[in-house]
């Protein structure tokens, strides 16, 4: 039987490129859409790379009504809060303009069921432990206001016929169980290949800040393992197909774990045996003290768990797939 295809934006970046090996090993095939800006062709294995960008609405119309997938999984984005900060403007022009580009071209084809890449950075800083669906979203920079809007903007679009699902990542980390891919970031800035380049090439880790209000003063953070994301994307798209009215939903993906910084350098040093360089420094702007999730409705609706996302498992895989330095 013929494979029906399913259009990834984004699909050679991290998360997208752990999710098209699920997509393949799950009988679908993934058509990858990348302009390659951030991603890496190595990381497209599972299917057809054609390089585009986001903003080119002829071409992706084209693309839609020659593969006539029977949805589109968008990672395609920038997503560095700090960059976010300096460069407001290129982040709504990438995400936002790019993003209405997509669903004019899908709107053109009659291509209408959508999964998005939405964060836990839409909930800005909550005051509350376990953060779940219905908690105000009030993003605190561009990156998560530019997430949010495309939210909203998916809501409105039901109206035009779209079913759309947005998963909401806490930290996602971890690499490919099988090596064949793994988190690959230029500039590197997340904190386990940064802590595990600061057992192998002595470079300190800088922890940033030591006075939060959480029990040893470090950022507490939700990490989900990528794999266990790309399961969630297959689910979300099993979900979105198995109804053809309009529909939004939105489901916070992570394992309702919170580990601190300094839980997770020890972490890296059990696991690699070796001690971790660190120095205390001030705090990073813009980092909410705790972000965890309440993932019930994914559990319950999607019927998706977790099964990679112990710490050990997700460091050990970050470790086996090795630090920045080994990339470049
Ligand atoms: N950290 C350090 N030192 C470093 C790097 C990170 O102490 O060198 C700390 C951060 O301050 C934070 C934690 O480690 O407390 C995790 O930081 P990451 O940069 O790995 O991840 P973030 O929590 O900042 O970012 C993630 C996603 C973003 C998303 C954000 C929401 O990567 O896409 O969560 O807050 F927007």
């Amino acid at each position: 039987m013929s494979r029906v295809n399913i259009l990834v934006t984004g699909g050679a970046g991290y998360i997208g490129s752990h999710t098209c090996k699920m997509l393949h090993a799950a009988g679908w095939a993934p058509v990858v859409y990348d302009n390659l800006s951030r991603g890496h062709r190595e990381f497209v294995k599972w299917g057809e790379l054609i390089e585009g960008d986001l903003h080119d609405t002829e071409k992706l119309t084209a693309v839609l009504k020659e593969f006539k997938p029977s949805a589109v999984l968008h990672f395609a984005a920038l997503a560095y809060v700090g960059e976010s900060v300096r460069d407001p403007l290129r982040y709504y022009e990438n995400n936002v303009a790019g993003t209405l580009s997509l669903l004019s071209a899908m709107n053109a084809a009659g291509v209408r069921n959508l999964v998005f890449s939405s964060t836990c950075a839409t909930y800005g800083v909550p005051n509350v432990p376990f953060i779940n669906e219905d908690i105000p979203q009030q993003p605190v920079n561009p990156y998560g206001q530019s997430k949010w809007m495309v939210e909203q903007i998916l809501r409105a679009a039901t109206a035009n016929g779209f079913r759309s699902v947005a998963l909401r990542y806490f930290n996602a980390a971890g690499a490919d169980p099988d090596r064949e891919i793994g988190e690959w970031h230029e500039p590197e800035t997340h904190l386990i290949p940064l802590v595990l380049a600061a057992t192998d090439a002595g470079q300190p880790l800088q922890v940033f800040g030591g006075d939060y209000p959480t029990p040893d003063g470090t950022c507490v953070r939700d990490y989900i393992h990528v794999t266990d994301l790309a399961d969630a994307h297959v689910k979300a798209l099993d979900w979105l197909l198995t109804d053809t009215r309009p529909a939004f939903e939105a489901f916070n993906l992570g394992t309702g774990n919170g580990y601190s910084v300094l839980e997770i350098i020890q972490a890296v040093e059990k696991a690699v045996r070796r001690p971790v360089h660190r120095a205390i420094s001030e705090r990073r702007p813009g980092d909410p003290p705790r972000l965890v999730a309440d993932a019930r409705r994914a559990n319950e609706i999607l019927k998706w768990q977790p099964l990679h996302s112990t710490l050990e498992t997700i460091v050990k895989t970050a470790h086996a797939w090795g630090p920045p330095h080994a990339r470049q």
